[in-house]
């Protein structure tokens, strides 16, 4: 054990014994220093963590456009959902389909694969994440943007939209404190924002995908212009869903996934 772990062992210890102390000039010393502490360590990890900076400066900059803040995806992560749309459109030309929420542009990649003629566009808010995109050896039909509904606007109106494990706000991190109330930490108008922006860019008969949301399409005010494509659902999302509210749900059914514009 070196010196500087003996240190911070040694004063984490002292912290833990004289937190609850009756002392309130020694009360509000440890709070104040634990406060130094844990703001010298987020300013050190925005220095030399580049993902964690990304993120930092996303829900800085942005708190109102951000939804899901982890990158977090993988090469034909939704297969079911991928071969449904797939036999829907039955061989369709021209198709124009947008990923909202590409991250590193994997899903764009599996798209291709399921489409392979499709004018395909990812859009996602993280620049870090679309540099990314950017470097990948794609066909001229694919394209990256930084997500923003005036510039996705002009590549639209699209056959289909997936909006894949975006429209929620870290589900693990909910699940683990056991929130019951999301509205102050991701309230449902922002998802029903994000729906009513989808919808002026679908044509009609073309697809709203959205999985692993925790919020449902069916609670939206626009639920009732489309109809749901089979029993497609998000039986596969473990994590808490809530109401119109914000509320926890206590044993929700599973929420449908592909819906079509009537
Ligand atoms: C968990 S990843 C999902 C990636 C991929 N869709 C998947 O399912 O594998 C969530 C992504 O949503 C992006 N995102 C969050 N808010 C967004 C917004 N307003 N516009 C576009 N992308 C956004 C994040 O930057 C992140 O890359």
């Amino acid at each position: 054990m070196n010196a500087k772990t003996t240190f911070f062992g040694t004063a984490k210890q002292t912290v833990k014994k004289y937190r609850h102390s009756k002392n309130k000039i020694i009360k509000f010393s440890l709070l104040f220093l634990s406060f130094i502490w844990n703001a010298t360590q987020t300013i050190k990890r925005i220095c030399v963590d580049k993902d964690f900076r990304s993120l930092a400066l996303l829900q800085l900059l942005h708190p109102n456009k951000v939804h899901q803040t982890t990158p977090l995806t993988f090469m034909d992560r939704y297969p079911a959902i991928f071969s449904a749309c797939k036999n829907y459109f039955n061989g369709k030309q021209d198709l124009k389909i947008l990923s909202y929420g590409c991250s590193t542009g994997e899903e764009v990649l599996t798209l291709r694969k399921y489409f392979p003629d499709a004018e395909l566009i990812g859009a996602d808010i993280n620049k870090q994440s679309l540099a990314i995109c950017r470097q990948l050896p794609v066909d001229k039909n694919i394209s990256f943007l930084y997500s923003s509904h005036s510039e996705i606007k002009k590549h639209g109106p699209f056959d289909a939209i997936f909006c894949m494990a975006v429209l929620q706000r870290k589900p693990h991190d909910i699940a683990a404190k056991g929130i019951t109330n999301l509205k102050k930490i991701y309230p449902f108008d922002k998802f029903e924002q994000q729906i009513i922006e989808f919808d002026q860019i679908i044509k009609p008969q073309g697809l709203m995908v959205i999985h692993y949301t925790q919020y449902s399409f069916e609670d939206t005010s626009l639920a009732s212009n489309y109809k749901s494509l089979g029993y497609y659902n998000q039986s596969d999302y473990h994590s808490p869903v809530f109401d119109k509210k914000g509320e926890l749900i206590k044993n929700p059914p599973p929420q449908k996934s592909i819906f079509i514009k009537l």
